[in-house]
């Protein structure tokens, strides 16, 4: 296992290129299993999640090309329909494949997801979703077994705006019989990316950005060529980056209007964001002022940018509350924190943080996706060294960031099979 080794203290200046989205490029490639034909996909990232998801449609019987960052995948000669636990325990996101296979192939066999780092993570929206369209649905050795001849439409409420469950029923529904009324759905710019995919490959799917989403069935769709959203995660990411290290980054090929959320807590943070049409310029201010942060379903505050927001404000003048509202265990990366130095308490889903001067640098160890992130932009402002372990959960998710950070002047480097 790799790991990264981050000297801290170094103001990171330049200008970064963001990666297409992980959470866009997964369903979009799921729903290639809707029909089959040549689909070609641009700007898909280099990331483990994504090799997870072509094994799993290789292993359907998917035909999976990649050139650099454009992706051809052609699903004509698929024979599989299930989705193994072997498979959805690397990548919870396998989920994905329920939708799609039960509308072209009629059944499915997907295994449980279960918990993870973050949070139990049920799935029962999506089954409920899917049981109103019609599919027969059981429980079986830790497998969803679903069935159904033709999916028929329906109205489906979600109790909570479930990003991967509203993107499950937006596949089933695009070649059911009649009209599926998704309510409280979820909002997120990934959402609008599949419905855009999905409506040019011959679906009619209306309202995807708002909480009710209308899908008319069709009887047929067509393969098509696209281009993979920017990572607003990413682009957030390196926003925390330039504030925390007081430094000046252009974030290039992104899309400001996904991050608004992110750039207003920058802002009262202290730093100086200039937003151009496809790119945003954070310029850290002199101090780091302390923001409150509350996470919700978008276009509120990204439960995934939390764990990065919190280094930023482990460092800030005075008192802060961020409170986690969407996953119950997503403070994992606090203790390591700690360990360097931050001073955050924990009571239920609030993390109390009391900025201090300074973090010094420690070996830690990575957790999950966005906490290993966390981390490293620990280590960049952190005096001396920091040794993040555990790196893999980083590369799920993150293209290439130890080199773009190197690149922006951090001292950052790959330690091949560290600890
Ligand atoms: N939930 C249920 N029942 C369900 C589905 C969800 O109770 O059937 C709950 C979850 O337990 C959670 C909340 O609803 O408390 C929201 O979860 P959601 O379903 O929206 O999350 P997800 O679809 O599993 C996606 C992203 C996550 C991101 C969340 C929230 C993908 C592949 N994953 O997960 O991304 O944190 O939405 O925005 O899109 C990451 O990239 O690091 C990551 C974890």
């Amino acid at each position: 296992m790799d790991d990264i080794v981050i000297d801290g203290g170094k103001p990171l200046s330049g200008e970064v290129t963001i990666s297409g989205a992980k959470n866009a490029a997964l369903p979009i490639l799921a729903a290639t299993i809707l029909t089959g034909g040549r689909f070609t996909f641009h700007n898909v990232p280099r990331l483990k999640d994504i090799e997870s998801i072509q094994h799993l449609l290789v292993s359907m019987g998917a035909e999976f090309v990649r050139d650099g960052h454009t992706v051809h995948v052609d699903t004509s000669n698929l024979k599989d329909y299930e989705a193994p636990y072997e498979q959805v325990r690397k990548m919870r996101a396998s989920i994905l494949v329920l939708g799609p296979l039960l509308a072209r192939m009629k059944r499915a066999r997907v295994s449980l997801p279960g918990g993870c780092a973050i949070g139990a993570r049920p799935i029962d929206l999506h089954l409920n979703g899917l049981s109103i369209l019609g599919a027969d649905i059981k429980l079986e050795h830790g497998y969803v077994e679903a069935a159904a001849k033709r999916l028929k439409g329906g109205e489906i409420y979600l109790d909570l705006p479930t990003v991967t469950g509203t993107e499950n029923l937006m596949m089933a529904g695009v070649l059911a019989k009649g009209v599926t009324v998704l309510r409280n759905a979820a909002r997120e710019p990934e959402i609008t990316a599949l419905a855009d995919v999905l409506n040019a490959m011959g679906a009619d799917i209306s309202g995807a950005g708002s909480p009710v989403i209308t899908i008319s069935g069709v009887k047929k769709l067509k393969p098509v060529t696209a281009t993979i959203i920017p990572d607003r995660i990413e682009a957030g990411t390196f926003m925390v980056a330039a504030a925390l290290t007081k430094g000046d980054i252009l974030i290039k090929k992104c899309d400001p209007s996904h991050v608004e959320a992110i750039i207003h807590k920058i802002e009262k943070s202290g730093a100086a964001v200039e937003v151009s049409e496809n790119s945003v310029r954070v310029k850290g201010g002199e101090a780091i002022n302390s923001v409150d942060v509350k996470t919700m379903p978008y276009p509120g505050f990204a439960t995934d940018m939390q764990a990065q927001f919190m280094v930023l404000m482990s460092v800030a003048n005075g008192f802060s509350v961020i409170s986690e509202n969407i996953f119950e265990n997503r403070f994992i990366h606090v203790s390591e924190l700690k360990r360097m130095g931050a001073d955050i308490t924990i009571s239920g889903s609030h993390a109390m943080i009391k900025g201090r001067p300074a973090l010094s640098g420690a070996p830690v160890m990575a957790t999950d996706l966005r906490a290993s992130a966390s981390l490293i932009l620990a280590g960049l402002v952190a005096k001396g060294t920091t040794r993040v372990s555990r790196v893999y959960h980083l590369d799920r998710g993150y293209e290439s960031l130890e080199k773009k950070f190197k690149k922006l002047g951090a001292a950052i480097k790959r330690v091949r099979g560290g600890s």
